[in-house]
């Protein structure tokens, strides 16, 4: 039983040696390899190399080299057939049921190559010929010089019907072979096939290894559609795992360490000529994942050109969903776009390779593109948006499998939404230092002071004036920060609370302790002079001199409470902000929910101000304006 070798090397790709190996011998990671004792005699040191790269293993101590179904048969004593077997079943693959028409499938590939080589020879004479004239004028207002028509081997096919098709039967190619390879078109409603291809620039594509596979047609008119005609799907040709100029780039990428990915055959062919030789086309359509791996083989970090119009973006952002899931510790992608609708065979054309070299180092990574397509022209400044946009973000980092770039994506993200949260937090009140109550706009008069200490001023005021609250909001009056005067101040108010039988204003203002006075002057104020006692309290919050209902006071009194609390919130964001920029990984976590509830805090205020303000305007309608308790009646 023959295998054909396509088989082969599926087996031999699909299990690395070290996988075989590593169920009979004992390895160890020793950088690019892996090293273990000699199954093959005994040893105290290990000298059996394995390297997967290579696919093969070495045992220095015998001298013993191979690939996997070299080890199966040496260490299992089975002939190549069986090794075969045994491997297959072990990499999961069901062996090929008819090998002959594997052969012949084998031997038809490798006869389509032939074909293809033919008809590129062809189309080349005709390009050089008399009847390419007109072409080759297209190419030289194009600008591609005539080695480069060498290299790339462009040639021109005719406008004649049967050209290709009589130069290959002259060739002795049969027509069914033309047809595979895509060559004609036929079909069952067709009585004569014909050449595809027909007055076009043809311009050669390449598999990995460099054999020609299939050809892309340019219209050398405008009004001609399309404007390409690439190969149809054959045994040789697959458009999605084909990356055009790959074969050439391949050096001078691995020399450069990166390489350029563009969009078209004339923009690559324009590139290469103009001296950056390590760029590939990946011919119009969107990523797919044996693209994305194969650019992976040329650089760990391809940059890839993408138009600056909306087409161009879009095309962009499906690549990243493509790209995502499989990117690995140290291969990623850059973007770049182009401005101005040219594409870089324009810009060279226009303004030389210098220009495009530009272009080029203003890549981003892909990171910045991602967070760009979630972020730009989305409105985040509710925490419903805030949420959804981070959901969002996370769903796409979880597509990525990498755990290591996983867990450093989140990382980013974590910090990135935190870094916005936070700045789409502070709109404009969050610029003067406030929270957003309308009440305390409106009812209190602190404007000359900042909005903390003043309603720390009219906070203790109140309990001051209200001394029953000071029992009712211990607790949670307990978590203010306060400058110390004012800490001390309270700490006695409390401690008043303690020794005095029943609290009233003039109890405090008897027994407070002398070196509070001053504080006590200045956040309620003593009687004199016409002035009433509490007189820098009333002026501070008006609304008192109608001698609300307590329940009012009271929910005035949270709502201080509530703003000084976010106050601290904020102090505590900040320094969650800087320890996040210090790297510190909890310290982000803790952010973006401080950021959240700072949020969160912010529209809670704002509704509740609302409230009071409305509450505080029936108060001022139905209660007597001055001072006393006189009731109107509603
Ligand atoms: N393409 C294709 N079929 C089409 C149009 C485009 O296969 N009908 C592919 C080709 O590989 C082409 C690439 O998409 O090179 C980009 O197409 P486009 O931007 O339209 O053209 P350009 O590359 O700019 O081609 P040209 O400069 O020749 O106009
Ligand atoms: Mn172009």
């Amino acid at each position: 039983m023959r295998f054909p070798p396509s088989f082969i090397d599926e087996v031999k790709a699909r299990l690395p040696v070290s996988e075989v190996v590593g169920r009979r011998v004992k390895l160890k990671r020793a950088g690019r390899e892996f090293k273990g004792l000699s199954p093959f005699q005994q040893e105290k040191t290990p000298s059996f190399t394995v390297n997967d790269q290579k696919q093969f293993y070495h045992d220095f101590s015998t001298g013993k080299h191979g690939n996997i179904f070299d080890f199966v048969m040496e260490t299992e004593g089975v002939s190549f057939p069986e090794a075969v077997e045994r491997l297959a079943a072990m990499a999961g693959l069901p062996l090929p049921r008819n090998s002959r028409e594997d052969e012949q499938r084998e031997q038809r590939r490798k006869s389509l190559f032939e074909v293809m080589e033919l008809a590129a020879k062809y189309f080349e004479q005709n390009l050089a010929s008399r009847v390419g004239a007109q072409a080759r004028g297209y190419l030289s207002d194009r600008a591609i010089v005539p080695s480069s028509i060498v290299e790339f081997r462009i040639g021109y096919a005719t406008a004649d019907r049967f050209a290709l098709k009589e130069y290959l039967g002259s060739k002795g190619v049969p027509v069914a072979d033309m047809i595979e390879a895509g060559l004609l078109i036929a079909g069952d409603d067709i009585p004569v096939p014909y050449d595809r291809f027909r007055d076009r620039i043809m311009i050669p594509i390449h598999d990995q290894r460099g054999r020609l596979v299939g050809f892309g047609g340019r219209a050398l008119r405008k009004d001609v559609q399309p404007k390409y005609l690439n190969s149809p799907e054959t045994p040789i040709f697959h458009k999605g795992s084909v990356v055009f100029n790959f074969h050439r780039a391949r050096q001078p990428a691995h020399e450069a360490n990166s390489v350029v990915a563009v969009e078209g055959y004339m923009d690559a062919i324009a590139v290469y000529q103009a001296g950056i030789k390590a760029v590939v086309a990946t011919m119009g359509t969107a990523f797919t994942e044996e693209q994305i791996a194969t650019l992976w083989r040329l650089s760990p970090e391809p940059v890839v050109c993408f138009d600056s119009d909306r087409a161009g973006v879009a095309a962009a952002y499906r690549s990243i969903d493509r790209i995502l899931p499989l990117l690995r510790v140290g291969k990623t992608f850059r973007f770049v776009f182009m401005d101005e609708q040219k594409d870089p065979d324009d810009l060279i054309r226009e303004k030389g390779v210098e220009a495009f070299r530009n272009v080029l180092s203003g890549s981003l990574p892909l990171w910045d593109v991602l967070w760009q397509r979630e972020t730009d022209g989305q409105d985040v400044r509710t925490p419903d948006k805030q949420a959804a946009l981070e959901q969002r973000l996370y769903a796409l980092v979880r597509t990525i499998q990498d755990p290591a770039v996983n867990t450093a994506f989140f990382r980013t993200s974590r910090m990135q939404l935190a870094n916005l949260f936070w700045q789409v937090n502070r709109g404009p009140s969050r610029n003067q230092k406030e929270a957003g109550s309308k009440f305390v706009r409106n009812e209190l008069r602190i404007r000359g002071e900042d909005q903390r200490s003043g309603l720390q001023k009219v906070l203790l005021g109140m309990l001051v004036q209200y001394p029953e609250l000071l029992e009712d909001k211990r607790d949670v009056v307990l978590r203010l920060q306060f400058p110390d005067a004012f800490d001390q101040f309270l700490s006695h108010l409390f401690q008043l609370l303690v020794t005095e039988a029943k609290l009233s204003v003039s109890v405090i203002w008897e027994r407070l302790d002398h070196e509070f006075y001053e504080t006590l002057q200045t956040v309620h104020g003593d009687a004199g002079a016409g002035k009433p006692r509490g007189h820098r309290l009333f002026e501070r919050f008006p609304v008192l001199k109608n001698d609300p209902p307590s329940d009012f006071v009271s929910g005035c009194l949270d709502h201080f409470i509530r703003i000084l609390l976010w106050h601290q919130l904020e102090e505590d964001i900040e320094r969650a902000r800087l320890d996040a920029g210090e790297g510190d990984e909890t310290a982000v976590a803790r952010l973006l929910n401080l950021v959240r509830e700072g949020h969160a805090e912010q529209e809670a205020i704002s509704a509740e101000g609302v409230a009071l303000s409305e509450w505080a305007e029936d108060i001022i309608r139905v209660w007597a304006p001055k001072g006393g308790t006189m009731h109107l009646a509603a």
